[in-house]
């Protein structure tokens, strides 16, 4: 099979921990270039990836490297334009969270995709626990019963200095609820179908105005903590709350959290545990339930299950995701359309917040 040659470009945390490890290790998958505007992390990955060469220039790396998909990890403020340099460049496209910075954004993202006729993926990245895998499965093969209310919670603790771009809102759009809560949007309307109207409050608790290093810097303008009520279309009401301050949540006591409350049966996620669920029927305790071996890894996934933290390596099914869409042509799931419609949830949380009332989600183009 002729390789497909894959392009990495923002070189970062998630591009270490998530892309490299996924694309490098699926068969046929070559990793053509990698580029970054630091030129000394490029330097450093070309080091611990074994690569001859490196770009910091995106125009000079598409246009030499000519990779056939390509994998884009940067500030969410840069997202728009390199998905469209890439799309431009005829690649096919997996792009992080948030896909913009505001809804308007990504509907023409969107679009602009669609209409290339390439693959185009967002990184919501936790569609890929086992655990949800097979919550989802328990959903959709009707074991809750009528989901009649259900909660998510992400609580960490980053502590108290800056942490880079993710503070400022001319970089990142939004805070928490760009940074997890968007995840959660996603995964809860993978789960209960599409959220229909949402109110909410949020909270920015500390300046961040120190560098770890004792440095000052500028304060960030947005929210370390958001909470919100969602109706879905569904009839199903969901409680949901994010924080980056919760003190005794951190940095391994992360605590991420998907309840659904059914007329048959509840089930829990919890991320920290992804090869178990807790369920429990009418009448019942919650009780463990190990995930059945078909859901511990997407089909044909090259990922050893027993292999590695649990915790870390379903990430790596994202890339398998992505490159399976791209070899039998079909659409990824999720597409650029999830992460459209999350951002539509968002802005109405958002919108929601600074009016103090409940908000309409728009309906999404198709
Ligand atoms: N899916 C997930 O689970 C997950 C996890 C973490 C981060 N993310 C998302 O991934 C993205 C990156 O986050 P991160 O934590 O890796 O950030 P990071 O700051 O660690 O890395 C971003 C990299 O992008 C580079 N960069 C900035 N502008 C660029 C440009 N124009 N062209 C090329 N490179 C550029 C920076 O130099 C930096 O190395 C964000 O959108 C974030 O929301 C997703």
């Amino acid at each position: 099979m002729k390789p497909l040659r894959m392009g990495l470009v923002g070189l970062g945390g998630v591009c270490g921990a998530v892309h490299y490890p996924g694309f490098s290790r699926i068969p046929g998958v070559e990793i053509a270039g990698i580029c970054d505007v630091d030129q000394g992390l490029v330097a450093r990955r070309q080091q611990e990836w074994g690569m001859s060469s490196g770009y910091t220039d995106v125009d000079q790396f598409l246009r030499q490297v000519q990779p056939e998909a390509v994998a884009i990890a940067t500030p969410n403020v840069h997202h728009q334009e390199l998905v469209y340099k890439v799309l431009d460049a005829g690649a096919h496209v997996i792009c992080e969270k948030p896909l913009g910075m505001n809804y308007p954004q990504t509907v023409e993202i969107y679009q602009r995709a669609k209409a290339s006729g390439r693959r185009h993926m967002t990184a919501f990245t936790y569609r890929f626990v086992p655990a949800m895998n097979f919550l989802r499965h328990l959903v959709r093969a009707g074991e809750l019963g009528q989901l009649r209310h259900a909660r998510f919670q992400r609580l960490q603790d980053w502590g108290e200095f800056a942490i880079g771009w993710r503070q400022y809102k001319d970089q990142a759009g939004s805070g928490e609820l760009g940074d997890m809560g968007i995840h959660r949007i996603d995964f809860a309307e993978d789960l209960l179908g599409p959220i229909q109207a949402v109110c909410g409050a949020a909270r920015q608790l500390v300046p961040r105005d120190q560098r770890p290093d004792g440095q000052a810097c500028r304060s960030q303008d947005v929210e370390d903590w958001v909470g919100w009520i969602a109706e879905f279309s569904s009839g199903t009401t969901g409680v949901f709350e994010m924080g980056k301050l919760t003190k005794g949540r951190g940095p391994d006591g992360g605590h991420d959290l998907a309840e659904l409350n059914g007329s048959e049966a509840s089930a829990v996620y919890q991320l920290h545990t992804p090869h178990q669920i807790l369920f429990a029927r009418r009448g019942e305790p919650y009780q463990l339930r190990e995930v059945p071996g078909e859901f511990l890894k997407r089909a044909g996934s090259p990922r050893d299950p027993g292999e590695g933290d649990p915790v870390r390596t379903f990430r790596c099914d994202q890339a398998w995701e992505f490159v399976s869409a791209i070899r039998e042509g079909r659409e990824c799931v999720p597409s650029f359309y999830h992460g459209m419609r999350a951002q539509a949830v968002a802005d109405s949380i958002l919108e929601a917040v600074a009016s103090r009332r409940w908000v309409e989600v728009p309906v999404c183009p198709a």
